[in-house]
């Protein structure tokens, strides 16, 4: 199963879920996550640098806490600016028929990288923080799937509370990820928020939220 995370709009937490979700969801599943950003959010969250080589899609991975990374590297700006949407999905699919749950963190964009991300899954999430920016790009979201015939969940990221917007294709589940200071703390130690906080405080949670999280994606 694929299940990518998407946002057009920049810094709403889609690496932040992809990277918390993936972990959520290794516990009893065989997990890959795909950092397709040629930014590299996921793969410097788990202290990993872009590399500098090019490899062919899935080229290069890493197992960092039982979850199968493949980091971001130079190859993904070529993929971005010439590649062939459906020679990307076709790649992308052949990457998760390794894992029981393939999660995939998009770019800020809807080039060529997020649409082929989007088309080759199974489940799409949506993180959306309260601002007019992050809720017209949600809007153009909806749009894009619903011409592609398909669906996503959507939830609140960086809220004190759920975010209830009706739209068509997207759903707006009850579920919100709260401001917390832990999120920049966990990145510059380059391991995911649930499993700092496993360690930290002995009442995780954003590990719960992730978990509640997964489970949603995974049913609906
Ligand atoms: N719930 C939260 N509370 C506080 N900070 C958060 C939360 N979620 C994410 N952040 C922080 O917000 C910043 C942006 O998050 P993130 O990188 O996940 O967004 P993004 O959508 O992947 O951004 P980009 O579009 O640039 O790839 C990061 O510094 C991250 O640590
Ligand atoms: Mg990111």
């Amino acid at each position: 199963m694929i299940v990518t995370v998407i946002n057009q709009k920049g810094g709403v937490g889609k690496t932040t879920t992809a990277v918390n979700l993936a972990y959520a969801l290794s516990k009893g599943r065989n997990v890959g996550l795909l950092d397709i950003d040629p930014e590299g959010g996921t793969s410097f969250s788990f202290g990993i640098r872009r590399d500098k080589k090019e490899f062919p899609l899935g080229g290069k991975s890493v197992n960092i806490f039982n979850i199968e990374i493949f980091p971001a590297h130079l190859g993904l700006l070529k993929l971005e600016l010439g590649g062939e949407v459906e020679e990307v999905v076709k790649s992308i699919k052949s990457i998760a028929e390794g894992f029981d749950v393939l999660v995939i963190d998009t770019p800020p964009n809807l080039g060529t990288l997020a649409v082929a991300s989007m088309i080759a899954a199974d489940r799409v999430i949506s993180p959306v923080t309260p601002q007019p920016l992050a809720i017209e790009a949600v809007r153009n979201l909806d749009s894009r799937l619903q011409s592609l015939e398909k669906r996503a969940i959507a939830f609140a990221s960086m809220s004190k509370k759920p975010m209830d917007i009706e739209l068509r294709a997207v759903k707006f589940v009850q579920i919100y990820v709260p401001p917390s200071k832990l999120f920049s703390e966990s990145s510059r130690l380059g391991v995911p928020a649930s499993r700092y906080e496993e360690v930290k405080l002995k009442k995780p949670k954003i590990a719960k939220i992730y978990e509640e999280l997964g489970k949603v994606a995974l049913s609906e």
